[in-house]
């Protein structure tokens, strides 16, 4: 088998390879930092500027399980606040880091004024950072706490009847800018102006317009994008009808979120220049091929190693080296955004009926489940067993999606 080379350039920094473990608990000090090494980068744990963000509540973490028609899925549900240490203490353990591990090690920060974006950049230079994220999109940061209120709203009539919690809960938090868009964009500039260290800015999920947003955030100056943190959420306790855990919103992410992200990236790269970081939903070395296809330069992974234990990070690179020796690539630069040009215009897709549905019949448990799901009544019991009248079946494939006995498949009209 062919030999790959995964290393790769990433805001003027030469990594290993493209796995980057993105900011979060697993990379708030220097003893986790070498737990995860192996991995292309680090982003550190945010700093938050405010004192409160601080401490973490408990418990923290819930893995909601859920499920459809029998089909289970996971969310990863968290309100891990930021670093604990303050900024002489977390620029010290970015300084340790630089000199205890074999890896590029990113700072990131979540300010809430000016003097505290310039004094934590000037703090994270001196420090000796390889570059700054800029964490302008926690999920539960100000900006995003603000973010109901961020644009002008249009006069209504009386709302619905909440009874009152604190004053100002949903007031605009968004620094000196309109929008979390502005914001976003006015950050990079701020830091980019103060340190000469490559500034990477971490954009919100929860945009109308994210190729806009990262084409302005270029502009500003900044030397990558990561695309993106994760979106906020909410999770009641239906017995006692309030939130669940901490009783506040809180950051959910899990597997489910890489569909998004694919779809952002892959209409960001023609648009932008500068690199572009994948964050979300990363959950095994498939996932990561798929986020360089459509663009990614490197790819942040969060949830599988808290989940999954830094075993995760050789796992993914492994995974993404079967899918080059399989397709013959030696580096990702060879097939980074090849996906871009395939994905077709609404206009442009195939809309022939070219498929129908056929079941097997040996290998149908006549579990009546393709019958459940087919509007078209096209799935029919006969006898025992199921069939599929192919002149009512309109190609949809949801059938052979549901059936557990992989018992249908799809044939050519
Ligand atoms: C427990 C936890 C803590 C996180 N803390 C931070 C943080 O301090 N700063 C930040 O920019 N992103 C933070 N994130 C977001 C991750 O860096 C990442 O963007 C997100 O989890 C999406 O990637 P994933 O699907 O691989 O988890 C956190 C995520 C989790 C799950």
């Amino acid at each position: 088998m062919s030999a790959v080379d995964l290393t790769t350039e990433y805001v003027g920094l030469r990594l290993a390879n493209p796995l980057v473990v993105a900011s979060a608990g697993i990379t708030e000090t220097v003893d986790r930092l070498r737990r995860i090494e192996g991995a292309g980068a680090a982003v550190m744990k945010s700093w938050f500027e405010t004192d409160r963000a601080r401490t973490s509540p408990t418990p923290r973490f819930r893995l909601l399980r859920r499920g459809m028609a029998g089909f289970r899925s996971t969310t990863l549900y968290s309100f891990e606040q930021a670093s604990g240490f303050d900024l002489d203490r977390y620029a010290e353990e970015v300084r340790r880091a630089k000199d205890a591990v074999d890896m590029p090690v990113f700072a990131s920060a979540n300010c809430v004024t000016d003097a505290g974006w310039v004094a934590w950049s000037r703090a994270m230079e001196q420090a000796g950072a390889d570059a700054l994220e800029l964490n302008v999109s926690c999920p539960f940061g100000p900006q995003m706490m603000g973010q109901v209120g961020a644009v002008s709203e249009p006069a209504v009539g009386a709302r619905h009847a909440v009874p009152a919690r604190r004053p100002g809960a949903d007031a605009l938090t968004c620094g000196a800018a309109a929008t979390v868009e502005q914001e976003m964009q006015r950050i990079t500039r701020l830091v980019k102006a103060t340190v000469a260290t490559p500034v990477a800015t971490k954009m919100t999920p929860q945009l109308a317009n994210p190729v806009a947003v990262a084409k302005t955030i270029e502009a500003a100056g900044a030397d990558g994008l990561v695309m993106f943190n994760r979106f906020t959420g909410l999770d009641l306790d239906l017995d006692q009808e309030r939130p669940i855990m901490h009783g506040a919103y809180a950051g959910h992410g899990g597997a489910w979120a890489l569909q998004y992200v694919l779809r952002w990236i892959s209409a960001s790269y023609p648009a932008v220049s500068i690199p572009i970081a994948s964050s979300g939903g990363v959950a095994d070395g498939d996932d990561v091929a798929k986020l360089i296809l459509c663009g990614a330069t490197v790819v942040e992974t969060c949830a599988a190693v808290v989940l999954g234990g830094p075993g995760a990070i050789p796992r993914l690179l492994r995974g993404l080296t079967r899918f080059m020796q399989a397709k013959g690539y030696m580096s990702p630069e060879e097939f980074r955004g090849k996906a871009c040009a395939r994905i077709l215009e609404s206009e442009e897709v195939d809309r022939r009926r070219l498929a129908v549905a056929a079941i097997d019949e040996a290998a149908c448990t006549a579990c009546a489940r393709c019958a459940r799901v087919c509007i078209y009544e096209a799935a029919r019991p006969a006898g025992d067993k199921y069939e599929v009248v192919a002149a009512a079946c309109s190609g949809c494939g949801l059938c052979q999606q549901v059936c557990p006995a992989d018992a249908i498949h799809m044939t050519s009209l």
